[in-house]
């Protein structure tokens, strides 16, 4: 997979709108389309889409609260998995945070989901808590990372 066009901007309500008949597919089932619309109207929250060639492969999302972040998805398109865009996608929230003077990211992952526990690792997040049966059949891990801000 090229990977040499992507870029990452914040997401639109176009771009919400154009992935709607494909995200529940094509993405994941657990972020439906107006649980993120609604997401976009939150002034505290930010979503960014990567993009390449005008179409949408990924989408994350901040909501940021007294100065600390907390990570409510990252998400890269099924056949777009196993090529780093979560990487891009994880980088770019890791610096928008920094840049903002946030202090610390946290977030929540079902204890299950080994591949997003691998990807937070290799950012250097730590397990803080766990919630048990937070999910519907299993348990969330709280991860977090502090931040040196620049
Ligand atoms: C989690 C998710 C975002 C990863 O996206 P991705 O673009 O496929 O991941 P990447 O290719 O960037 O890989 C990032 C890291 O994840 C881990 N990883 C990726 N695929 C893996 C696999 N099949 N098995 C184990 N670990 C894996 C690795 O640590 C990898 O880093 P490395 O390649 O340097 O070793 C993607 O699987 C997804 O959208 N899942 C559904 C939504 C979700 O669960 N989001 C996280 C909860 S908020």
């Amino acid at each position: 997979m090229d990977t040499s066009n992507n870029f990452i901007l914040e997401m639109s309500v176009n771009d919400l709108d154009s992935i709607k008949p494909i995200l529940e597919t094509e993405f994941d089932d657990f972020w439906n389309f107006s649980i993120l619309k609604s997401e976009l109207e939150n002034a505290n929250s930010n979503y960014f889409v990567l993009k390449s060639e005008g179409e949408i492969l990924g989408f994350a999302g901040i909501l940021i609260v007294l100065g600390e972040a907390e990570i409510t998805n990252i998400v890269v398109r099924k056949n777009c998995r196993g090529n780093g865009l979560s990487k891009l996608l994880l980088q770019y929230l890791v610096d928008y945070c920094s840049h903002n003077n946030i202090s610390k990211i946290h977030l929540e992952v079902n204890a299950s989901n080994l591949v997003a526990i691998n990807l937070y690792k290799l950012f250097g997040f730590k397990k803080v808590g766990l919630r048990k049966n937070y999910y519907k059949n299993n348990d969330a891990l709280l991860l977090a990372k502090d931040l040196i801000n620049i």
